[in-house]
């Protein structure tokens, strides 16, 4: 178990490259499966959740190979049943569902796990799966799930959840016919894995609208492809530019993913100059109070509401931070107050009266985005800041500690 131990009030700057997206890539990985032929993925971090996704993909019998940031897998799956150690480290495991149940495999797969933000259900996954013919019962810890026939169905979501229509996306590719997702999710993720499946030869089509339409039966042949860059880490590293000072350039940036974001960077006053492919951040003498809601995209991710949270602790004024997309994602929040922070908290909702400054403490993450959000914390605040549980961090944030040591951070891991 290790810990970040940061010394705080120095003045950041410089540039980083951003990499490409954690949340894109695993379904990537798992939509590697449908494949006939070896599939190349390049520019990719190896991150704790995608190694351990790598590694429930060999246990499948696939052939994983790591040449640096590329991945070369040849899908060859002997074992559908993958009730182990490792899947209930992360949510995106429930996204091997869908593909070895195209590929006609019986599945025993344990529950998935990820971040402990709210209850996590799995409903429209098993619900839209069903509709397209899987027999899927769950059972305590472990789901058990069978199909003789995928068939193409219309598929509406309740609710327009990212993994769900991942998974849907990822069988109907095998099924029988066409599949409609309705109220599907529109982020960029979902958008990238299209162009992935679509780049192995499959027919997916209104990726990035709320209605999906899937060609179904094709034959996929290998690819080679660069996943889409991280527009949280990208977010993330604005937020921490802003909190400590100084000036950051960022590149291998997706403006476009990151429009919510800079909106509310630039009502807070930082100040935001966007090129082609990079952004560069200013922070100003004193960050603004403002008010954010997270919202399934194009409005506000809930991946950025603790970093920007962290940022807010600090700003003239007073702003409201509502939380829609899950129910428990305020675990940062009694930390950041630990460290002088003045937050209240009701339900979704916290309200957050801006302190000039915050000071070091010792703080335990407990999830990885609001233990990022800790980070910026104790970079901006006063004297040295512990923080227990930096493995949630390391889900998420590929040479963390060197890119902010290179932007004169003071970081340790011990
Ligand atoms: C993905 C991202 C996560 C991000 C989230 C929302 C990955 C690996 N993770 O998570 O970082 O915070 O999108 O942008 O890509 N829900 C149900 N039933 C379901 C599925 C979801 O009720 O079957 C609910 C969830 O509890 C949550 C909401 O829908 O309240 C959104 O979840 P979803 O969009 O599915 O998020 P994930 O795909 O798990």
């Amino acid at each position: 178990m290790s810990k970040f131990v940061i010394e705080g009030a120095n003045k950041l700057s410089g540039s980083i490259k951003v990499h490409s997206s954690k949340n894109a890539i695993l379904p990537l990985l798992a939509a590697s499966l449908l494949s006939s032929e070896p599939i190349e993925i390049l520019d990719v971090p190896l991150l704790e959740d995608i190694k351990v996704l790598l590694h429930l993909l060999s246990h499948c019998g696939c052939d994983v190979k790591i040449e640096g940031s590329k991945l070369q897998i040849t899908p060859d799956i002997k074992n559908g049943d993958i009730d182990v150690d490792g899947v209930n480290k992360l949510r995106a495991s429930i996204l091997l569902l869908g593909s070895l149940l195209a590929c006609g495999k019986k599945v025993v797969l344990g529950m998935p796990g990820g971040c402990n933000i709210g209850t996590r259900p799995i409903d429209l996954h098993v619900k839209g799966l069903s509709q397209l013919g899987a027999e899927i019962k769950l059972n305590q810890g472990y789901i058990e799930a069978k199909v003789k026939k995928l068939k193409g169905a219309k598929v509406y979501l309740d609710f327009p959840s990212v993994g769900a229509t991942e998974n849907i996306m990822i069988a109907a590719v095998f099924a029988e016919g066409e599949t409609i997702i309705e109220n599907a999710a529109t982020e960029p993720e979902v958008v990238c894995l299209a162009n992935f499946l679509n780049s192995m030869g499959a027919k997916v089509m209104g990726a990035g609208t709320d209605t999906i339409r899937i060609l179904g039966g094709k034959k996929l042949s290998g690819c080679s492809f660069v996943p889409i860059s991280d527009r949280i880490e990208a977010g993330t590293y604005m937020a921490m530019a802003a909190m400590c000072g100084g000036e950051l350039e960022l590149t291998n940036v997706i403006c476009e993913h990151i429009r919510p974001v800079i909106a509310k960077f630039k009502e807070s006053g930082v100040k935001i100059y966007e090129g082609e492919n990079t952004v560069r951040v200013e922070a100003p003498d004193r960050i603004l109070a403002t008010d954010i809601k997270t919202l399934p995209y194009p409005g506000f991710p809930t991946d950025m509401q603790a970093p920007m949270m962290s940022m807010l602790s600090i700003a003239k004024g007073t702003s409201v931070v509502i939380e829609t997309i899950f129910e428990n994602r305020f675990l940062h929040v009694g930390e950041l107050v630990k460290m002088g922070a003045n937050i209240k908290v009701e339900g979704r909702v916290a309200v957050i009266e801006g302190v000039k400054k915050l000071k070091g403490a010792k703080i335990e993450a407990k999830d990885l985005r609001g233990g990022a959000a800790l980070v910026l914390a104790a970079l901006a605040a006063e004297g040295v800041t512990e923080i227990e549980g930096a493995c949630h961090i390391d889900r998420g944030y590929f040479e963390f500690e060197k890119n902010i040591t290179s932007l004169g951070g003071k970081i340790k891991r011990v």
